[in-house]
């Protein structure tokens, strides 16, 4: 009988199998933490914006509601970025020789909007309304973390599937009075959880939210 397999074919055999194991263990551990790692989700990265605008000086320093600049929140599927004259209520008087500010003096000049860098974007295949999630009380902060703290923008959430369907399988204790949305700090109520829970169990009967529905695929997926 002669010999196919030498005994080092043999040994080099089993040394590429355990390698080829190895491998394998190892990509799967890396796929599954890079997927939730920062890199993947994007969490609290930044982008270079055309100008540094900053919510933490004009949200949580003047106060400004997000509604006066995201004007179609309430109302539509986006809320959609301030157009340039929005800015120039206030820099028409303030800081107007500012170069930090020439590319907003550019585009009322040239009637070109300003392009901002997405920090927050779905895939195209997700479906996504802003106007139901403000009617029913869902507010900002649940979704963009506290904005009025962000020099600059960062994605406060990984907006992946299992970020909307936590809430969606029980949005009771997210819920506020609509008119409390954009408010980012909200300690007043988290310090009374249990009136906080009755009012938003009280209003998911009241809007007729059914929980059990909303995570059918074709909520999102449409
Ligand atoms: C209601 C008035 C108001 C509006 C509207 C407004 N700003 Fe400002 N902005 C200010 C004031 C006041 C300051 C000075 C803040 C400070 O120094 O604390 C400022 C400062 C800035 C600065 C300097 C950097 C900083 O944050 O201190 C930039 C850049 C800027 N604004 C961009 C914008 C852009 C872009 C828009 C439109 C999307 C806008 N602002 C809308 C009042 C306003
Ligand atoms: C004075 C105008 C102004 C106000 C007030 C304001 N924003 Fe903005 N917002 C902007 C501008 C300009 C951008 C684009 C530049 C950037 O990303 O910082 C932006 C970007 C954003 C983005 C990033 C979206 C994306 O996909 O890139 C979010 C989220 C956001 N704002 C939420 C809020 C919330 C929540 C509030 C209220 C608590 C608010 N904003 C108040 C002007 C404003
Ligand atoms: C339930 C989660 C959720 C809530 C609540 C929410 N957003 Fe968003 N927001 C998102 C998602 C998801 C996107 C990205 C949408 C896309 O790419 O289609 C987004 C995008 C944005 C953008 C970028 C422009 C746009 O319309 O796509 C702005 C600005 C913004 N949100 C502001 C706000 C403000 C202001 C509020 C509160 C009044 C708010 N959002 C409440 C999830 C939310
Ligand atoms: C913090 C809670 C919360 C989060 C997070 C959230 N949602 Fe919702 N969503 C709600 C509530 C509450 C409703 C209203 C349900 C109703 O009135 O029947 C809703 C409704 C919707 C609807 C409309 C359903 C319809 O019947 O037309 C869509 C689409 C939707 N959400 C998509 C998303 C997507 C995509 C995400 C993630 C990016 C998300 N939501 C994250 C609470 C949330
Ligand atoms: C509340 C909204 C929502 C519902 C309901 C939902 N999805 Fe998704 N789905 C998303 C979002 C948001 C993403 C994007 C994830 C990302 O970008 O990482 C996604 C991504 C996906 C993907 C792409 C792969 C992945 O996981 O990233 C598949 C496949 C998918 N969904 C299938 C389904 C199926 C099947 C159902 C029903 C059982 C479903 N989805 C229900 C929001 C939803």
């Amino acid at each position: 009988m002669p010999q196919i397999f030498t005994a080092s074919a043999d040994t080099r055999l089993r040394t590429a199998l355990l390698v080829f194991v190895l491998v394998l263990c190892g990509s799967v551990l890396f796929v599954g933490g890079y997927m939730d790692s920062s890199y993947a989700t994007l969490v609290g990265w930044v982008r270079d914006q055309p100008v540094p605008f900053s919510h933490e000086h004009h949200v949580g320093g003047l106060g400004i509601d997000c509604r006066y600049c995201h004007t179609t929140v309430e109302v539509s599927a986006r809320a959609g970025f301030p157009a340039t004259h929005i800015c120039m209520t206030c820099h028409s008087e303030l800081w107007t020789g500012a170069p930090m500010l020439a590319p907003i003096r550019e585009s009322l000049a040239s009637d070109r909007p300003i392009v901002w860098q997405r920090v927050s974007k779905l895939p195209d295949y997700v479906y996504f309304n802003h106007s139901i999630h403000i009617a029913r009380g869902v507010p900002c902060v649940a979704c963009h973390g506290r904005v009025d703290e962000m020099p600059l923008m960062a994605r406060a959430q990984p907006f992946q599937m299992r970020f909307c369907l936590d809430c969606h399988r029980n949005p009771a204790p997210r819920l506020r009075p609509p008119d409390q949305v954009t408010r980012m700090d909200w300690s007043d109520w988290d310090n009374h959880p249990e009136e906080h829970k009755l009012y938003g169990e009280l209003m998911v009967k009241a809007y007729g939210i059914q929980p059990s529905k909303l995570d059918n695929c074709n909520i999102c997926h449409r």
